[in-house]
């Protein structure tokens, strides 16, 4: 139908047809990234798990490739599921993915290419070796132990990797260690565990350097004052630590410890789960990928024929003060840039609604930047919010005014803004700090019934004084809006539907202010998005 057609993505990753989840082992070898995912071959539902594949030069455009993993084995006839690549010490590439049988365990399993001098690595061999780390051990429950990491090596040589897994109840990330990447132990304490959850999925582990954009390689030592983070999924979401890596007790130890989960700073305060970071050596940067499952319903997904794509990947990187992790779309996106306009010095004032006319609104990078007039209308902070930042989202809708805010971007908007989806800050006075609040709105983003519309939210703490400038720079992909403000302090990834989508051309795009301060838009850039290639050539 006309609707499904609309709503399919442009330039975000996603298969021809049928269903997809999470991104697994990313990696960049010999000139080439790779890209493997969670993929059902026959349905838009989940099940019968492989790994489909497929391999590109700049990030963005695809060619997708033979699946590299399929249910072929007793241990992984059930499914073939998430797993790391780790690029070895002599080059070889190794993927070490989960195997889930027919009666519920999930064991460790390795397979390395067939013939690495195929630049694409299509064929791929699973030694008889398997399953290398089997669901055995005190403490361990065999059907919650999954998702291996990418391998890191120890101070010993000995390389490391940690497993997503239940452990007397609780959550944890159990630690293994090999010589030969093939053989593994279990190291008797976890690398981490936290008693405020049950099992963890996709566990992620890496080293970063305060403030510094560079990523580091896994395989070397990370360089004195690295720190390292822990994401874990659950919940629906992706939440991290920050913390140290402490070579004598092998053990992840964080900075600070939350007991209470809500609290625990996410990758993403959207749709966005079981991410997956790799260190590319191409340019020395660390990137993520993030699964973003649809949000209409299944029926939905039949007519549309495919179900599931991955986000932009994004750049990823530690803050100076080692706080939380920043993240920006990766340069390569800008290369589907056209037809850019610019805006300077709009004013906003309290009900200000500027169109931002001249480019695509299905297809569109936009980029603003807000700078407050005064300083002198902010409402109070209530730390109390943070545990619930989606009610506070519902509570300060775009429409009710605030002091300093709701101001940001409609986008996907009908003439009379009846459908629209709201990307919008809002800034809070706390003790001797600014909070701000972003929120992406989807409760008003379709007419249509039967959506899951949740008012998506977070905060983040900004130095206003200093910095006067908030920017926000939303990428509209059709049925998916990503969002990054302060710079990719909070980033939101959301799915929309809206009926407008059905007349191409339809849907408008304004900054508005509905704040009682005035605002101004200092700068204002936003391009038409082309349609890259994703998927649609087979190598
Ligand atoms: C996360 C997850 C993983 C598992 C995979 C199966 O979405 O449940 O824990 O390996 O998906 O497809």
């Amino acid at each position: 139908s006309i609707v499904s057609k609309n709503y399919r993505t442009a330039y975000h990753f996603q298969p021809r047809k049928n269903w997809i989840n999470d991104p697994n082992g990313p990696m960049y070898y010999k000139g080439v990234y790779h890209l493997f995912y969670q993929y059902n071959p026959g349905s838009v539902i989940p099940g019968n798990k492989t790994w489909a594949h497929s391999v590109s030069t700049d990030l963005i455009n695809w060619v997708r490739l033979q699946p590299a993993l399929e249910r072929t084995e007793p241990y992984d006839a059930k499914g073939c599921w998430s797993g790391s690549a780790t690029i070895l010490g002599d080059g070889q590439p190794a993927i070490l993915y989960t195997g889930a049988d027919d009666v519920k365990n999930q064991a460790q399993c390795i397979a390395f290419p067939s013939n690495l001098s195929d630049p694409y690595l299509r064929e791929w061999t699973k030694p008889d070796s398997n399953p290398v780390i089997r669901p055995v051990g005190p403490g361990l429950n065999r059907s919650q132990f999954r998702d291996p990491t990418t391998g890191w090596a120890g101070p010993d040589g000995q390389w490391r990797i940690a497993v997503g897994a239940e452990l007397n109840g609780y959550s944890a990330a159990l630690l293994y260690k090999s010589q030969d990447f093939v053989h593994w132990n279990r190291v008797e304490h976890p690398l981490y565990s936290s008693n405020s959850s049950t099992m963890w999925e996709c566990p992620d582990f890496f080293a970063a350097i305060p403030g510094n954009g560079s990523g580091l390689d896994p395989s070397m030592a990370a360089p004195s004052g690295a720190k390292h983070v822990l994401k874990v999924s659950l919940d629906s979401c992706d939440k991290y630590m920050v913390g140290v890596y402490d070579l004598k007790r092998d053990e992840f130890v964080p900075d600070t410890v939350l007991d209470d989960r809500r609290l625990w700073p996410r990758i993403d305060y959207g749709n966005y789960y079981a991410s997956k970071s790799f260190f590319d050596a191409k340019k020395g940067r660390r990137i993520i990928w993030g699964w973003t499952n649809e949000s209409d319903s299944s029926s939905d997904d039949s007519a549309k024929g495919w179900a599931g794509i991955q986000a932009i990947p994004r750049t990823i990187w530690l803050d100076c003060q080692s706080k939380q992790l920043l993240q920006w779309p990766v340069a390569e996106v800008e290369s589907l840039r056209r037809n850019g306009i610019s805006h300077q010095g709009i004013e906003l004032e309290k009900g200000g609604l500027f169109e931002i006319k001249g480019t695509d609104t299905l297809q569109a990078d936009v980029e603003i930047d807000f700078e407050p007039e005064a300083m002198d209308s902010i409402d109070p902070f209530d730390p109390s919010w943070l545990m619930d930042t989606e009610k506070h989202c519902r509570k300060v809708d775009a429409s009710v005014h605030g002091g300093l805010g709701p101001f940001g971007l409609a986008v996907l908007a009908s003439a009379n803004m009846e459908e629209h989806t709201a990307v919008h800050f809002r800034v809070y006075k706390a003790e001797h700090k600014y909070m701000i609040l972003m929120c992406c709105d989807l409760r008003r983003s379709s007419l249509r019934p039967g959506l899951y519309t949740p008012a998506y939210g977070g905060f983040f703490e900004f130095d206003l004084e200093e910095e006067r400038k908030i920017s926000l720079r939303t990428l509209i992909d059709r049925s998916a809006v990503e969002s990054f403000g302060g710079g990719g302090k909070v980033c939101i990834m959301a799915r929309v539907y809206p009926a407008t989508l059905i007349e191409d051309g339809g849907a408008r795009m304004y900054a508005f202010n509905n704040g009682t301060s005035t605002v101004k838009v200092s700068q204002l850039k936003a391009w038409s998005m082309r349609r890259a290639h994703v998927n649609v050539k087979k190598a």
